[in-house]
């Protein structure tokens, strides 16, 4: 296995790293977990990532969901392996180590419809860990990493993923426009949102809490940032 240009992301209560070979048992777990959810709660706005998605009615589901595990930790293996390396595809954990979810980044802009996409972040938590924000506090460990580089941040949503618009809007983020499809939706259609570097850390607790000296500091750095 290839050596990690990645230094793991320390949050208040969270790590985010590499996956390994041994998340897969795991990661399996979070997968069956959010196909149930999907099946019983996507009348409250909840809706699978389409990559652990199979529909209730596909025969030998059980198989098909295991194989999209299988595939989903290969990809991060050959992403891993990119050079110059553009997706990180990062396990979310919990201090003791157990994985409760994936966050996703692009860090070198996509080419769509002759305009660049930066970011295309992804997201999931185990449901069974959902609605305590370690989805929302992993996801701005890894975009602070992100906007080191960059200053704006394209993500896109279904338009019935309640939770995951509802993330994208606490982390700053404003829908600017629809899709009837897209790359990233698969063929679904996909609210498209952008999140800039100055509403992301605006959004941040600490920034409205604490508006002096951290603030000040951090503001600097907004304003010498990157020009994307
Ligand atoms: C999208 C997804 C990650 C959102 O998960 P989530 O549990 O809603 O998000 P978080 O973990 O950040 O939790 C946020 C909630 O926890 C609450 N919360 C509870 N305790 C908290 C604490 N100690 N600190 C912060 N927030 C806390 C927040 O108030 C918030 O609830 P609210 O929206 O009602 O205010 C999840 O629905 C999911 O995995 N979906 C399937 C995959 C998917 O759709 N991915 C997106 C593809 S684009």
């Amino acid at each position: 296995m290839q050596k990690s240009d990645f230094i793991p992301i320390a949050t208040p209560r969270l790590i985010v790293d590499e996956f390994k070979t041994s998340d897969y048992a795991r990661l399996q777990e979070i997968a069956f977990n959010i196909n149930r959810n999907a099946d019983e709660h996507a009348a409250e706005g909840y809706c699978p990532f389409y990559t652990f998605q199979v529909d209730k009615d596909t025969p030998n589901r059980d198989i098909a969901i295991r194989q999209k595990v299988s595939e989903f930790l290969i990809k991060a293996e050959r992403e891993r392996n990119q050079e110059p390396r553009s997706t990180y595809r990062m396990a979310v954990r919990l201090p003791d180590g157990k994985l409760i979810g994936n966050a996703t980044v692009d860090m070198l802009p996509i080419e769509e419809d002759g305009k660049k996409i930066y970011g295309d972040l992804g997201y999931f938590i185990d449901p069974q860990y959902g609605e305590h924000g370690y989805a929302t506090e992993a996801v701005r460990g890894l975009v602070h990493h992100f906007f080191k580089k960059y200053k704006k941040l394209d993500i896109t949503a279904h338009p019935a993923n309640k939770f995951s618009r509802k993330l994208i809007e606490r982390i700053g983020g404003v829908q600017v426009g629809y899709k009837e499809a897209s790359h990233y939706g698969h063929g679904e259609p996909r609210a498209v949102f952008e999140v800039h570097k100055a509403d992301f850390y605006r959004s941040c607790a600490f920034n409205r809490q604490m508006p002096n000296l951290l603030t000040i500091l951090i503001n600097r750095q907004i304003a010498q940032g990157g020009k994307k």
